[in-house]
């Protein structure tokens, strides 16, 4: 990694806040002095916005690492913390939820209405026989019972674990198998792509193999047919909806285990992530306050997740909440009716800050820069972007065609392991460069180190680490603490390694460069997946690119691209290998000759995982010519052949 080639992007452009959002905005550049001159200090101040039935002893015991304790010996609620303390401040009329179906149904829930549905459930729940320390599967739409599901299972102490609705019976059996959940709540089906799609039989098949399994609470969304165990299957409509309003929150301990999340990795069993209560719900409130400058009185805040995923986890159900935001949630795809759905949305609830992805913004770059133009999106002040690395091309297209050239852009890096937001600009206070996420938040200590452990000088190139114990770090794999202490803070000694490479640039700020196992070694020099992408996408032509190394008899590896031309491009014969000459050429101008790709395929998709991050794995396995691995979590597996057809037939 530290031979990453220098300069790699020559992105130099920069953009200062606008003045009115900095001069109000919510958090400053005195927070870093702040959180630098005591660090505990720091974090224990932002957990002073929570509500506490018990104050903590101490901030943090770091005595057993990599086990972590934050807040040690105080007591809180989440749930009391995102619903009952707003509403007995009087925001109870506050909109917590503008909910939109994928059919055009909607509805708005209040603070006081999330309440009375939350403590609703969480009767049903302790009536069902949940109580503290269980475990409770969560496998659900993108509907309003999503999030009262995880708020009445943190309201009584369930830990919860959400299966993300498109995961198939196998995923979901090892998830409930794993956690020994008690109770799975789901649905008969969620609304995708204009059609109802049906979640219940999967659960049937997945509980058949599930003995800890003693109730399925059903949520009837789609009014399909279900099979129905009259022992097992309880409708939500007739437990939750008949239960009394009434329920008080008893307050747990800062370490009772909230959440467990399943990440999948590469190839291996997936790993149970735990997070835990009070340090967790501190980061998620307060970089949500911090990062998205939340004003609850005016903003309409909306994050495009899933609630399958932890961005859904910390940006739609806890930080929001915890902060009393007004914030739109959505059921369906992006495309469904028409490629302007999100834009319509905006516009009709007057989101102010969108909290989206870069693989959904490159769509949005190959559907075309007249969609979005049909919308007013005046409404919107701030930008955000997760899961992946954002091209600087994108960086602009996100700017220009969605912020109308006046929003800030906040790139946040984090991971489900880190459980917050750990890496972003602050709106108000970082001049942005596409394309980097800049630098870590107040409060916490990140740093790019070589393969001995060194800190890189700026300039230079390697392993994205984390120094010190954050708030909202993942507490161990559930059930495997061997397994946590191998996989995170084995590499470098007292480090956490994320799996990720960056680089720091001149003035120290961060460039993340994509895993490092997805690094290519070409004729001896390290070359990130990342930078040869984005130089790709920085191709008029080209929407979006996935480069893989392939084994080369010469090069030991060479490069090979995926691309995915823009809507109104001509890439039928001659004109399609004149454009492949023509982005070799792009890249070798653009990165220097070493990153020039062997091979460059058009392709009409990409592989994707459900949560949008390109399978370099599979394309690998198309650029060498092996059959392929396992394609399971792939979000449409139909995908591959159409590459793969491709490939055989030499373009
Ligand atoms: C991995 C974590 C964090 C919520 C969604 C993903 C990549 C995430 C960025 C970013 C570059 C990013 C990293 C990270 N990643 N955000 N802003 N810039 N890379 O959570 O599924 O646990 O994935 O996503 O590689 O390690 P996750």
């Amino acid at each position: 990694m530290s031979e990453t080639l220098a300069n790699l992007l020559q992105e130099t452009r920069q953009f200062p806040p606008p003045a009115d959002l900095a001069s109000a905005a919510n958090v400053k550049a005195d927070a870093y002095d702040e959180a630098a001159e005591d660090r505990l200090a720091f974090w224990e101040r932002q957990a002073g916005r929570l509500d506490w039935a018990q104050q903590w002893d101490q901030v943090l015991d770091w005595t057993n690492p990599p086990f972590a304790k934050w807040f040690v010996g105080g007591k809180l609620n989440v749930a009391y913390n995102c619903l009952d303390r707003h509403v007995a401040a009087g925001n109870g009329d506050r909109v917590a939820i503008h909910w939109e179906g994928e059919p055009g149904d909607n509805r708005s829930i209040t603070y006081a209405e999330l309440l009375a549905l939350t403590s609703q459930a969480a009767n049903a729940l302790t009536d069902l026989g949940v109580t503290a320390g269980d475990r409770v599967a969560i496998y659900l739409p993108m509907i309003p019972e999503a999030a009262v599901a995880m708020l009445a299972c943190a309201r009584i102490g369930a830990t919860h674990s959400v299966v993300f609705g498109g995961f198939s019976a196998d995923a979901l059996t090892n998830r409930i198998q794993d956690a020994s959940a008690k109770v799975v709540i789901t649905a008969d089906g969620g609304f995708r792509r204009g059609k109802p799609s049906a979640l219940k039989p999967t659960v049937d098949e997945a509980v058949a193999k599930c003995p800890t399994i003693e109730h399925v609470l059903v949520v009837r969304r789609t009014g399909q047919e279900v099979a129905w165990d009259s022992e097992k299957d309880v409708w939500w409509h007739e437990a939750v909806e008949t239960a009394s309003a009434e329920h008080t929150a008893e307050a747990f301990d800062a370490e009772h285990p909230l959440f467990i999340l399943y990440t999948s990795g590469t190839t291996a069993k997936p790993k149970g992530i735990l997070h835990t209560t009070g340090g967790y719900l501190t980061q998620a409130a307060y970089t949500h306050h911090a990062v998205f400058d939340l004003k609850p009185e005016t903003d309409v805040y909306w994050c495009s997740a899933d609630i399958g995923w932890v961005t859904g986890h910390s940006y739609i159900v806890y930080g929001p909440l915890a902060n009393g935001a007004t914030q739109l949630m959505y059921e369906g795809t992006p495309d469904t009716p028409h490629k302007g759905r999100f834009w319509e949305l905006v516009q009709k609830h007057k989101v102010t800050i969108l909290y989206t992805a870069p693989t959904l913004i490159r769509t949005m770059m190959k559907w075309g820069d007249d969609i979005p133009k049909q919308y007013d999106l005046s409404s919107l002040r701030l930008l955000g972007s997760v899961g992946e690395p954002i091209n600087p091309e994108a960086w602009i297209w996100y700017r220009e065609n969605i912020g109308r050239g006046g929003c800030p852009i906040v790139d946040t890096w984090w991971q489900t392991e880190t459980g917050a937001i750990m890496i972003s600009p602050l709106p108000g206070v970082t001049a942005t460069k596409p394309g980097s996420a800049m630098r870590p938040l107040p409060g916490i200590s990140a740093d790019v180190v070589d393969d001995q452990a060194q800190s890189v000088p700026d300039g230079g190139g390697g392993f994205l680490v984390l120094r010190e114990p954050w708030p909202s770090m993942l507490r161990t794999i559930w059930g495997d603490d061997q397994r946590f202490i191998d996989t995170y803070w084995s590499r470098f000694d007292g480090l956490y390694f994320a799996g990720d490479g960056a680089k720091k640039d001149d003035d120290g700020d961060l460039w993340l460069l994509g895993r490092v196992d997805d690094v290519m070694l070409v004729s001896g020099h390290n070359i990130s997946t990342t930078e040869v992408e984005s130089a790709l996408v920085s191709h008029p032509s080209v929407a979006e690119a996935a480069v893989v190394g392939a084994t080369d008899p010469t090069t030991g590896q060479a490069i090979v691209a995926f691309t995915i031309p823009r809507g109104s491009v001509d890439t039928e014969g001659d004109a399609g290998e004149a454009l492949i000459a023509e982005l070799r050429e792009h890249v070798s101008k653009t990165l220097g000759p070493i990153a020039k790709p062997r091979q460059i395929m058009l392709v009409p998709e990409l592989p994707k995982t459900r949560s949008g991050k390109i399978m370099r794995r599979l394309l690998r396995d198309v650029a060498e010519n092996r059959s392929l691995g396992d394609v399971t979590t792939l979000q449409d597996s139909a995908v591959m052949d159409l590459i793969s057809s491709g490939m055989s037939s030499g373009k």
